[in-house]
């Protein structure tokens, strides 16, 4: 095989992208990991508040089931949809949770929620389909809709809704091509949550447009504080149970970002097949002994201990993280009450998100997200799922800079 650079210009295949394919943007974070890494590798201490994943291990009972199966040979294909043992145990998990009957035949489990998701929009959305995002919004559900042709369009939300959909909003922006509304609470990247009354008031404007179909992102249910609990839209009303559909998955509670496991709860048999063979025909299974370790999350009673453990030690993160930078000059942290980021507007220094990040990477070497990506130029999204030591050295050195930008600016 000649290499790519001895081939002449003619001979080289002509690359011509797909058009869905050049649609999509490049990640905004991307310039940032970059730089950060570059810093790491020159020993600089780059403080990372940027993660999307729990900082704790699996819990032990979840890793020694998948050795288990490994070693009892559970190494083979599974059904495309997931083993009937799993997709038992998340039926159990929303009976119990959430009230919700489902058969197994109605869930589907595939390669993390981020991969369920797509499945879904890609059996709902048709070119030219109107997709509903409340903004702010976990910044790839707009690419998988773009992926798809869909139209997106954005629902705007602020501080002072605590960055939640009103029924004023949604009702604005409804029309006859909308297809699909995409919930997710707790929210990535604010950690808001709905309540049960807020859910209802936005039950009630769907009411009138039964075209539209729910996608509910509640990942990050267990990763929720002060005392609340995780209401799903599907719980309040059988009429939008009717055309919602569930996605959920292991990474977030269970601390298994890697083994790649989500599923998508299905109130009607007919997407369910549909979304089934269309896995069969892309990845088939998800890892057969990851679903293996997966009903041991979902089944062993000692789980539930762990998850809270987790939970609290977020919660207390959270705590001291927010009483701090409210405390700091120029900043605005909206409080989560749940997932694991901190939401702030940094708009008080003058700077917009890419140039806050550029900034704090440059000068106090702290990691974060520009909120550009999540559809807020206002914010930046700091995580608080690292250790203490970080949060605390970091917030000294935004605290120091925060103090120093006011003192320049006046
Ligand atoms: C809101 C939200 N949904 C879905 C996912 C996807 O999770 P996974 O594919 O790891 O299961 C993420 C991951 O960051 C997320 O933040």
């Amino acid at each position: 095989m000649p290499s790519e650079n001895s081939l002449k210009e003619t001979e080289r295949g002509q690359l011509r992208l797909s058009r869905r394919v050049l649609g999509v943007s490049p990640s905004a974070t991307l310039a940032i990991t970059a730089k950060a890494n570059e810093l790491k590798a020159q020993g600089i201490n780059v403080l990372s508040l940027s993660a999307g994943e729990p900082d704790f291990d699996t819990p032990e009972i979840i890793r020694r089931a998948a050795i288990d199966a490994i070693q009892k040979g559970v190494t083979r294909y599974t059904p495309a949809a997931g083993t009937l043992e799993l997709r038992k145990a998340i039926a159990n998990k929303f009976k119990t949770d959430q009230g919700l009957t489902y058969s197994p035949e109605q869930i589907i489990v595939s390669c993390g929620a981020k991969h369920s998701l797509f499945n879904v929009l890609y059996a709902l959305v048709d070119d030219g389909d109107e997709v509903l995002i409340p903004a702010p919004y976990w910044l790839s559900y707009p690419e998988m809709v773009r992926l798809l042709n869909g139209a997106c369009v954005f629902l705007d939300t602020d501080a002072s809704t605590e960055f939640k959909l009103t029924p004023g909003i949604l009702g604005k922006k409804l029309t006859p091509k909308s297809k699909v509304l995409v919930l997710n609470s707790p929210s990535n990247p604010t950690g808001a949550v709905y309540s049960e009354r807020e859910l209802l008031a936005l039950v009630e404007v769907l009411k009138k447009h039964p075209q539209v179909w729910v996608l509910s992102d509640e990942i990050y249910e267990k990763l929720i504080f002060d005392g609340k609990k995780h209401i799903s839209i599907a719980s309040l009303d059988p009429s939008i149970a009717a055309r919602t559909v569930i996605v959920n998955g292991h990474s977030k509670a269970f601390a298994m970002t890697g083994w790649r496991l989500g599923y998508a709860a299905f109130p009607d048999l007919k997407l369910a097949k549909a979304v089934g063979s269309f896995q069969s025909h892309s990845t088939s299974n998800p890892t057969s002994f990851a679903q293996s370790g997966g009903v041991a999350a979902l089944e062993k009673p000692e789980i539930a201990a762990e998850v809270g453990k987790m939970c609290r030690e977020f919660e207390k993160r959270r705590n001291y993280f927010y009483e701090k930078l409210s405390k700091m000059p120029l900043l605005k942290p909206f409080c989560p009450q749940g997932a694991f980021y901190m939401f702030v507007d940094v708009s008080g220094t003058g700077m917009d998100s890419i140039a806050l990040t550029q900034a704090w990477l440059d000068e106090i070497h702290v990691a974060v997200v520009p909120g550009q990506p999540f559809g807020n130029n206002r914010y930046v999204r700091l995580s608080f799922a690292c250790s203490e030591k970080t949060l605390e050295e970091a917030v000294k050195r935004i605290g120091g800079w925060c103090e120093k930008r006011k003192a320049a600016k006046s």
